[in-house]
């Protein structure tokens, strides 16, 4: 049973700031079930470890930000169950909730981070009431989340400016309000410079084989009223070719220390495609998605997913049932085909190895 706990942000209000994606309702996560879009808006509440493990790996939610706080809120949830008197006992029990949660996906490094943060938190704290130690660790993961919807709307401010009316943008995967607490970190200067009468064009990537790009991105773009058109990933080099797109802004689920940065498979095409053609090539990330630990990108652990995603597309069999697959859910971009990575301190050029310990060493 839940402790008598309010779900509260750091000022001590009951926190309703994020309408949509991941949500705490009082003992419970909410999320939207990604994997029904764009049919159905449906939501699912739980405070069950094993529902949010199946959640964050069956992409129910996806987008590294989202990841992490739905972790942290989750963990906060599931741990407000946690019966017992003992400070140590309650310890032990939420890092084994975290363990289980981090062993959800590998690449985004964001799951890590947020459930890492939580978990010290509380270990470094000196108290020793239960009821106290379920609170500190909820008001941790809200802290997480309030953080996240401020670094999106930073990032929007940056990287707007890079955007003049008349714009094509390029993006690939979802990296918008779906894949945050907020407004996204790709889909963030959008948003930013539509809310201020910018006019742009978005070309969104299908992005097989899940489709990311036209089931969630078309469908928030569209909700918000952002002129967007979906293209097949294999359309990209032709939509380049004829002149209209200015810019690609993609996220990233893990930027290594010398800025290689990892997101969903496709986007090194992309990159490579944005260079020949002499398109600015941007990933727009939070900081909580640099791994100091991976000196560069051959180090970022690639997520294999099950080939029935490809054998199984678009609900119908596409492909022999018993052919073999390869299903690598990532790609790395090497940092010599980003133009600048749009933070929300602002946006980092080359050489990034420098600009990103100079960031860390300030903060
Ligand atoms: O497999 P997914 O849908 O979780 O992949 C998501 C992406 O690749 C996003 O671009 C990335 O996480 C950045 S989200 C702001």
């Amino acid at each position: 049973m839940l402790d008598p706990v309010r779900w509260i942000n750091s000022e001590g209000k009951i926190l309703d700031a994020c309408e949509d994606n991941v949500k705490l309702l009082p003992g419970k996560l909410r999320l939207i079930d990604q994997t029904k879009l764009p049919e159905t808006l449906l939501y699912m509440e739980t405070d069950d470890l094993e529902e949010i493990f199946d959640a964050i790996k069956r992409l129910v939610v996806r987008g590294a930000p989202a990841i992490g706080c739905a972790a942290a809120l989750g963990l906060a949830a599931v741990s407000q169950n946690i019966t017992t008197a003992s400070r140590g006992d309650f310890i032990k029990k939420m890092k084994k909730n975290s363990t289980r949660l981090a062993e959800s996906r590998p690449t985004a490094v964001n799951l890590f981070w947020a459930l890492e943060r939580c978990v010290s938190k509380v270990e470094n704290s000196k108290i020793s009431d239960v009821c106290e130690l379920k609170l500190c660790l909820l008001r941790e993961a809200l802290s997480i989340l309030e953080e996240d919807i401020k670094m999106c709307r930073s990032i929007g401010e940056h990287g707007s400016r890079l955007l003049k009316d008349g714009m094509g943008i390029l993006t690939h995967c979802n990296a918008g309000a779906l894949a945050t607490g907020d407004y996204g970190t790709a889909l963030s200067p959008v948003y930013v410079a539509h809310s201020r009468g910018v006019k742009l064009k978005v070309y969104s990537d299908e992005t097989r084989p899940l489709l990311q790009g036209s089931r969630l991105t078309a469908w928030e773009l569209g909700k918000a009223g952002v002129d967007v058109v979906t293209i097949c990933d294999n359309m990209a080099a032709q939509v380049m070719k004829e002149g209209l797109v200015n810019i690609v802004i993609v996220g990233a689920d893990r930027v290594a220390a010398n800025g290689d940065a990892a997101n969903k498979i496709g986007t090194y095409g992309v990159a490579i495609l944005a260079k020949y053609h002499k398109i600015p090539f941007y990933v727009a990330i939070p900081y909580s998605t640099i791994d100091l630990a991976i000196p560069d990108g051959s180090k970022i652990p690639i997520e294999q997913r099950d080939g029935d995603e490809i054998r199984r597309g678009f609900g119908r069999q596409t492909a022999p049932p018993d052919v073999k697959v390869y299903n690598p859910a990532f790609d790395v971009t090497p940092n010599s085909l980003i133009s600048g990575i749009i933070t929300e301190k602002g946006i980092l050029r080359p050489p990034y190895h420098e600009k990103i310990m100079e960031i860390f060493r300030k903060a």
